[in-house]
């Protein structure tokens, strides 16, 4: 039998109809904008923001965070049209195995776990930055840093303790249910917002003209060394100017994931044909107006060369610190807050992937395990507990930047499959009911492609050969388990 066997869609469509003998429908529209923002602004925002200024795109970041955005508003076209036809639990993975068959929807749920779970670990690592700084640096370094990290003062990271135990925290929320956690959610949104809006208001007056000057990082700019010996060079295509901008794009690409997030929320949805276009738009637009203010105001605060040294870590604290004088006060605000958002991206995340593995389990090409609900609770538990292993064992032993830019890698190979896929379903099924249709198809899935490819050549090659690796071990694990136990197959 084929490996491209697909789904039929009045399969699909049946099965989101027998949802309510599983999952619970509680969700509304105001709901998904809130889990679309609490899973959207985070790490990203407050942690990679930096880290694109730092080592590629300098004060330019801000067109980073544009040609992303622009990225991510052609795939979230896609995306609702997909999550307003077929709403069941799964996001792109659901739709690719309607659309593109068994073994690319696998490809696309493996890639999803880098989204997921690794853009979890990612936020986690970034928690602990900020409960350090907010501590005044009383953890030890080794014991929140990875192994594979040095402190400027040579000291070696053994594990990062404080991501593990948020991690653990969440996923005890998670366990317990979604509608509690939904109220949780939309308390934090609120929260993250304003410290957002106050930031923008408060550090635009301490913005330094200097700083924007060069605005791209130029192709002469000195190496920076670090009190530790490490050195940063922006001399490769990709560490300056135009090059720097579009590696920025793929590393601050990461802020706005979770958008996606919002369409592994179908099943739970009350009226999903109509409130999941607005969930996933309305969630993005927002997130794209706050984050280009608040690059560029941090960008304008602290020159970029700070972040690769000494402001690499909790970004926003340190700019606040060090170039806002009186205002300490808020960088402890922030840094709270910061923590209580961070809780919520954490999870979406987690909650994102225990759905995307709770329908491949369905699909039978992932155990039993991942789909058993708790007989109380109704939530995918051991599947939670399972992914807290795995989640952790990223977030206590590997770098943030090393998951973030693996999460980005992911995510957009999901992204692009599924630009692919509105376009190949236009083709197969012309006359299914869509009450949302993605605009000038085939233009906005092509250009959702080519600017979403466009970011991940810009990533680190090592990230390239990593995620290659991760495809093919999914890969393997298809063709010795899986296909054996399609249902589809069986069937
Ligand atoms: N967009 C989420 C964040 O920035 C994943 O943390």
């Amino acid at each position: 039998m084929s490996l491209f066997i697909k789904k039929p869609l009045a399969q699909l469509l049946a099965q989101a109809a027998e949802s309510s003998k599983g999952l619970k429908r509680s969700l509304g529209a105001m709901n998904l904008i809130a889990l679309g923002i609490g899973a959207i602004i985070g790490a990203g925002l407050f942690v990679r923001t930096a880290a694109a200024a730092g080592q590629a795109a300098g004060p330019a970041v801000v067109i980073s965070f544009v040609v992303a955005a622009v990225g991510c508003a052609f795939a979230g076209l896609c995306y609702a049209e997909f999550a307003s036809m077929i709403p069941v639990a799964g996001s792109a993975y659901t739709y690719a195995y309607a659309t593109m068959g068994e073994i690319v929807a696998w490809a696309i749920g493996w890639a999803l776990v880098l989204e997921y779970a690794l853009g979890a670990a990612t936020v986690a690592i970034s928690w602990s930055q900020y409960l350090n700084s907010l501590l005044g640096g009383a953890i030890p370094y080794e014991w929140c840093h990875s192994p594979f990290e040095i402190s400027h003062t040579g000291v070696h990271g053994i594990m990062n303790v404080p991501s593990l135990i948020v991690l653990t925290l969440i996923t005890l929320v998670l366990i317990k249910g979604t509608e509690e956690s939904a109220i949780f959610n939309a308390i934090v949104v609120l929260i993250k917002v304003s410290i957002v809006l106050v930031f923008i208001a408060l550090g635009w007056q301490y913005i330094n003209p200097a700083n924007y000057d060069p605005f791209f990082i130029p192709a002469n700019a000195p190496d920076i060394t670090m009190p530790n010996g490490q050195v940063h060079s922006y001399s490769s295509w990709f560490n300056h100017g135009i090059g720097g901008v579009i590696r920025g794009a793929g590393i601050v690409f990461f802020a706005f994931i979770g958008f996606d997030a919002v369409s592994t929320a179908a099943q739970e949805t009350k009226n999903p044909k109509k409130d999941m276009p607005i969930g996933i738009l309305g969630s993005l637009v927002i997130c794209t107006i706050l984050y280009v203010l608040f690059s560029h105001v941090l960008t304008g605060v602290a020159p970029y060369t700070d972040f690769i040294k000494e402001g690499k870590e909790a970004s926003v604290a340190y700019a606040i610190k060090q170039y806002m004088p009186g205002y300490n006060w808020l960088a402890t605000l922030m840094s709270a807050a910061i923590l209580a958002g961070f809780s919520t991206v954490i999870l979406a995340m987690l909650y994102g992937q225990s759905r995307v593995f709770f329908s491949m389990s369905n699909d039978g090409l992932l155990p039993r395990v991942f789909s058993q609900l708790h007989p109380t609770f109704r939530t995918p538990y051991k599947s939670n507990l399972i992914l807290l292993v795995f989640v952790g064992a990223f977030a206590g032993f590997v770098p943030e930047s090393v998951t973030g830019d693996l999460t980005s890698v992911g995510t957009l190979f999901a992204f692009i499959m599924v630009c692919l896929g509105v376009w190949i379903m236009r083709k197969t099924d012309p006359n299914v009911e869509r009450p949302f249709r993605t605009p000038l198809v085939p233009l906005v899935p092509i250009l959702g492609v080519l600017v979403c490819t466009g970011m991940i050549i810009g990533l680190d090659p090592n990230t390239q050969l990593v995620a290659l690796i991760w495809l093919v071990i999914g890969l393997v694990i298809y063709f010795t388990y899986s296909k054996k136990n399609s249902l589809l197959r069986k069937k």
